[in-house]
This record gives C-alpha cells, structure tokens and sequence, in this order.
C-alpha cells in the first residue's frame, strides 16, 4: 500500500515513520522540508506525494492549512484512493474539507487522533475515524500502525465533533492545573506537595502529574503546543456557538491562553498556559 503523509511535524513525523516501519511504501512531504528529511522518500510538492498514492494522510495544524495544500494535492490523487484527514480542524472546516472531497470524487475519512508526541511515537495513539465504511476499511493498515486503538463513528464530521468534546475536557483541565499551582504559590503552599496528595487519587489524574511537573519546573518543550492548543479550545468556542451552547468556562480557558501566548509562549507546551498566572 503506497501512503502519502503531508505534514510531518510533532505528529506527522513519528505517524509516517510508524506507517513505513509496518511495511507501507511511504512518501512524505512537508513545508518546511528539512522536518521531512530522514523519515522516507521526501517529495517536492504536496501534488508529487500524492501522485500514485493509495492513502493520502493531511496531518497539519489548522482547517486553512489543511484546504491549501489538499487544493494542491486533490487533482493529483489517483481516482479510488482514500484522504484520511487526521488534523484536528473543527466541525465547519470539517464541512468544507468534506465539500473539497466530494468536488474531486475522492473518498474523505475525517480521522483525528487522541494522545500526543509520545503515543505517535510509539504508535499508541487512538484514532477516532468517520466516514465510508469501505474507505475506513481500506484504511485500517494506517490507522493500526500509528494507533493502539480505533474508535468508529457514523459519517465523515461526527469525528471532529468528539475531539472537541476531548479537547474541551483536556483544555479545561490544563487550565485549571495551571490556576491551582500557580494559586498554591500564590498563598505559600508547596504545589508539588498537592501533586503527591492527588497522585494515585480520584482527582488525581495522570495528566495532572506530567503537566503539574512542567509548570513547577517552568520547562516546556512541546508535546502539544499552546498555541494548538488554543485553536482548539477557538474551535470549541465557534461549535458552541453553531449550536447555541453557551461555554462560559472555555471563553475564560481562551482567554488565559491567550495572555500566555501574547507572553511569547505560543510555540511551548500548552503547559505554558502557567506563565498566564502572575506570581
Ligand atoms: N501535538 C499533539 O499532541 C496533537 C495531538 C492530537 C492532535 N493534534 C493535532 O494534529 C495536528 C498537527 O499537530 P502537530 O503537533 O504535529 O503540529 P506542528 O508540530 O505544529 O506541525 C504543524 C504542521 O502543519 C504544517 N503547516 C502549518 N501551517 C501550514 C500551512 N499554511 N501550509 C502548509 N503546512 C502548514 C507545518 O509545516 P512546517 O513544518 O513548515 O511549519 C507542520 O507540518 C494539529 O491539527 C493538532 O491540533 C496534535
């Protein structure tokens, strides 16, 4: 099976290695080339990736990134290959990738995944795929070699929808890790000394210890950066609206991030979301 990946950034990287490292004839491509360099055959150009591809994969960081370089690579798409696009992109660019597809008769899996640099490493992530069953079915070979896990929904959009509902539960709780460590500080109480108390707990989630670390440490090398991170809770925000669903608690989780961000913490790990919290 011959399998296009276009973006090869955090994810895209270690997804590609881990599709070729299970026997697929890998060809990558991405913007900046020298991210691409080291992991399979580089192409010049999204359109030269696609070019005799079974699989197109689009794993880039927004909806607009996504539209421009599949409105390059679409044409070049042999007929009867799948686009698994697994970019997390929202519900209304979802809808207009979807449009895209349908124009060029190729078949559109909306497949964004779970877990970050790490689980893409070692292909542990859990893919949430919508779409044709047939085409889901044609894509199973890449969805089992980067994922441990697959999650099947309905059409090509349900998808997208339940990774906002991931993605508002994960940025939430960032948010509120980052408010109560830097309010421990705040008052004199040693934040690690929470974490051990809520380590192995109900209220203890994993998560809280991995992030918790990086903010008492104030270091953050990205495994999901802020600035992503804040495209979703953005994203999150604009579904709410298109459903008349008030989100009172993600407007306040953006704005946060986005005192972060203007503090030049866009490109570090959404655990940055910290240095929004003056101590
Ligand atoms: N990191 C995570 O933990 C994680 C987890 C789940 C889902 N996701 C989602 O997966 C997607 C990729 O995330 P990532 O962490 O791999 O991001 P990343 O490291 O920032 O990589 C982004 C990729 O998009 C490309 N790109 C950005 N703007 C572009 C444009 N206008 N035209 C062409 N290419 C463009 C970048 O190319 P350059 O190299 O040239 O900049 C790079 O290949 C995002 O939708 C993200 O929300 C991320």
């Amino acid at each position: 099976m011959r399998v296009a990946v276009l973006g090869t950034g955090t994810m895209g990287a270690p997804m590609a290695r881990n599709i070729a490292d299970a026997g697929m004839d890998v060809r990558v491509w991405n913007r900046t080339r020298e991210r691409a360099e080291g992991i399979a055959e580089v192409a010049d150009s999204a359109a030269d990736a696609v070019r005799d591809a079974d699989v197109m994969v689009t794993m880039l960081a927004d909806g607009d990134a996504v539209e421009a370089v599949a409105r390059d690579a679409l044409d070049a798409l042999p007929d009867g290959a799948v686009w698994l696009q697994m970019s997390t992109v929202g519900i209304a660019a979802n809808e207009r990738l979807a449009t895209l597809a349908e124009e060029r008769g190729v078949a559109f899996v909306d497949a964004p995944v779970s877990g970050t640099k790490k689980p893409a490493e070692d292909g542990e992530l859990v893919v949430v795929a919508s779409g044709p069953r047939e085409a889901r079915e044609r894509a199973k070979p890449v969805f089992d070699a980067v994922g441990s896990k697959v999650v099947e929904l309905g059409e090509a959009g349900q998808a997208q929808r339940f990774k906002l509902v991931m993605n508002a539960w994960l940025a939430a709780l960032v948010d509120t890790l980052a408010e109560t460590l830097a309010f421990a500080e705040s008052i004199d109480v040693d934040p690690s000394r929470f974490l051990s108390a809520i380590d192995g707990a109900a209220v203890g989630a994993p998560y809280a210890q991995l992030k918790g670390k990086m903010m008492i440490e104030r270091s953050f090398p990205p495994s999901f950066t802020l600035d992503l991170m804040r495209k979703d809770a953005g994203l999150v925000l604009e579904a709410a609206e298109r459903h008349d669903f008030e989100a009172p608690l993600m407007e306040t989780v953006a704005r946060v991030f986005d005192r972060a961000i203007e503090a030049g913490h866009g490109d570090e790990d959404m655990a940055a979301a910290f240095c929004a919290y003056k101590r």
